[in-house]
C-alpha cells in the first residue's frame, strides 16, 4: 500500500499542505516545533482514526479554527482510493471512503509508527510489551481480538469473585475451566506470534548494524514443561496453577496467573537487554521490532504497512544510521520519517521536504 497524495487543512500547526510522496522514502527535515511529527500524527489520524498522541480531537485544530480536514489518496491492491477525515468542533469526526461515508473502524489502514515514546517497550513495565503485541495481533486476526475481548471480562469477573467479601467456591471452579481455556488461545497466539517476530527482528538486527545475537522470549507467568507446547498443555498447567494458588489468590483478592501477566523478554548475547544493552543497541532492537512487525503484517495479510519513523535516526553512529536508510531505501513499502538534521541525507533514493512552521518546502 502507498499513498499518492496527501492534503491537510487546519490540523496542529499546519494550515494547509498538499504532498504527493515517493512510493518509498519520504524524509520531513525541520528544526525543532516546526511540524514533522504533526505531520505524522495526521497521516496517523487518516489511517488509524485516533492520535498517537493521547489528545482529544479538539485539541488537533489548528489554534483560532473551527475544524480540520485530511484527506490521503492511496494505493491498495492496485486500486486507486481517497480517504477523507474532517472535523469540526463540537461534531463528530466524519469519515468518507471514496465520498461515501465509512464509521470509525472501517476500513483502517495499517501503519506502522515509530516514536522516541517506543524505546518504552523494552525500558518499561510489561504492559507495554503485551499490548505491544495484542495490537499487532487484533490487526491480523479477528479471532484474537474476540478472545481478548473474552478473556478481560472473565478476568475482571474472576477478579471481582476474589474481592467479594464471602467466596463462592463452586463459581470460582467453574469459571477457572473457561478462564483457562480462553487464556490458553491468547497464549498459544502470543507464543506463535513472537516466534515470527524473533526470526524477522533477528534478521533485521543484523541488517542494521547489531554485531551482537538478539533473542526474543515470551515470558509465561507460570511454569510450562520443557519442549513443544499445545494448546491443551498450556489450559492443564494453567489451571493446575491457579488451584496450586488459590489460597494465595484468596489472600491476595487477585488473579495471579494468566496472560496479563505475561511478559516478552529481550536478550542481547544472552543477557537481558532490559538491564544491559546500551542506549544505541536499545533503540536497534525497538527499530528491528518494528520492522519486524511490518515484515509479520505482510506475511500474514499480504499488504505492507505505511511505516512512520518519528526522530528515529536521533543517539545512532552514523554507521548504524546509514544503514537504516539503506534498508529504507531498498525497501517494497512506503516510509515518512522525520529528521532535524538534513546532512544526514546525501543522494537519497527518495523525496525530501522541508517543514518550515507548518508550512512544506520543497
Ligand atoms: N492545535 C494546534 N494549533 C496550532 N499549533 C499547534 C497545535 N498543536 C501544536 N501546535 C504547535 O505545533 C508545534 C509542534 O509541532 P511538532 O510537534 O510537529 O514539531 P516537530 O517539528 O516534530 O518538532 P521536534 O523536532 O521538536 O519534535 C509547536 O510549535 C506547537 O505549538
Ligand atoms: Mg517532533
Amino acid at each position: 500500500m502507498y499513498i499518492s497524495k496527501i492534503y491537510i487543512r487546519d490540523f496542529r500547526n499546519i494550515s494547509q499542505l498538499e504532498y504527493f510522496p515517493d512510493k518509498g522514502l519520504n524524509i520531513l527535515i525541520g528544526t525543532n516545533a516546526q511540524g514533522k511529527t504533526n505531520f505524522l500524527e495526521a497521516i496517523y489520524l487518516v489511517t488509524n482514526r485516533t492520535s498517537f498522541r493521547s489528545v482529544q480531537d479538539r485539541h488537533l485544530v489548528k489554534f483560532n479554527e473551527e475544524g480540520f480536514q485530511i484527506q490521503i489518496d492511496y494505493n491498495l491492491d492496485d486500486k486507486n482510493n481517497s480517504l477523507k477525515i474532517e472535523y469540526l468542533i463540537g461534531k463528530r469526526k466524519k469519515i468518507t471512503l471514496n465520498n461515501k461515508r465509512i464509521l470509525p473502524d472501517q476500513d483502517r489502514l495499517k501503519a506502522t509508527l515509530f516514536t522516541p515514546d517506543d524505546l518504552y517497550l523494552l525500558k518499561g513495565p510489561p504492559v507495554r510489551r503485551r499490548s505491544f503485541l495484542d495490537s499487532l495481533l487484533i490487526q491480523i486476526s479477528n479471532d484474537y481480538k474476540r478472545n481478548l475481548d473474552d478473556y478481560e471480562q472473565l478476568l475482571s469477573r474472576r477478579n471481582n469473585l476474589l474481592k467479594a467479601d464471602s467466596l463462592d467456591m463452586a463459581m470460582l471452579e467453574a469459571l477457572d475451566h473457561i478462564f483457562a481455556a480462553t487464556a490458553a488461545h491468547i497464549i498459544m497466539a502470543r507464543l506463535n506470534i513472537l516466534r515470527h517476530l524473533e526470526k524477522y527482528a533477528v534478521n533485521s538486527y543484523q541488517t542494521i548494524g547489531g554485531d551482537d545475537t538478539l533473542r526474543l522470549k515470551y515470558a509465561v507467568s507460570f511454569p510450562l514443561p520443557a519442549g513443544k507446547i499445545s494448546y491443551e498443555t498450556v489450559k492443564e498447567e494453567l489451571l493446575l496453577n491457579t488451584i496450586s494458588l488459590r489460597s494465595r489468590e484468596c489472600r491476595m483478592k487477585n488473579t495471579l496467573v494468566g496472560p496479563h501477566r505475561d511478559d516478552i523478554n529481550f536478550y542481547i548475547n544472552e543477557k537481558n537487554a532490559k538491564i544491559f544493552a546500551s542506549q544505541g543497541q536499545q533503540r536497534n532492537i525497538v527499530i528491528a521490532l518494528k520492522l519486524a512487525e511490518l515484515e509479520t503484517i505482510h506475511r500474514t495479510t499480504g499488504v505492507y504497512p505505511l511505516f512512520l519513523l518519528d526522530e528515529v535516526l536521533a543517539e545512532l553512529d552514523s554507521q548504524k544510521r546509514d544503514l537504516i536508510i539503506g534498508v529504507l531505501q531498498e525497501s517494497s513499502f512506503q516510509t515518512f520519517l522525520t529528521s532535524v538534521e538534513i546532512s544526514l541525507f546525501r543522494d537519497i533514493n527518495g523525496k525530501i521536504i522541508r517543514l518550515d512552521n507548518g508550512k512544506l518546502i520543497l
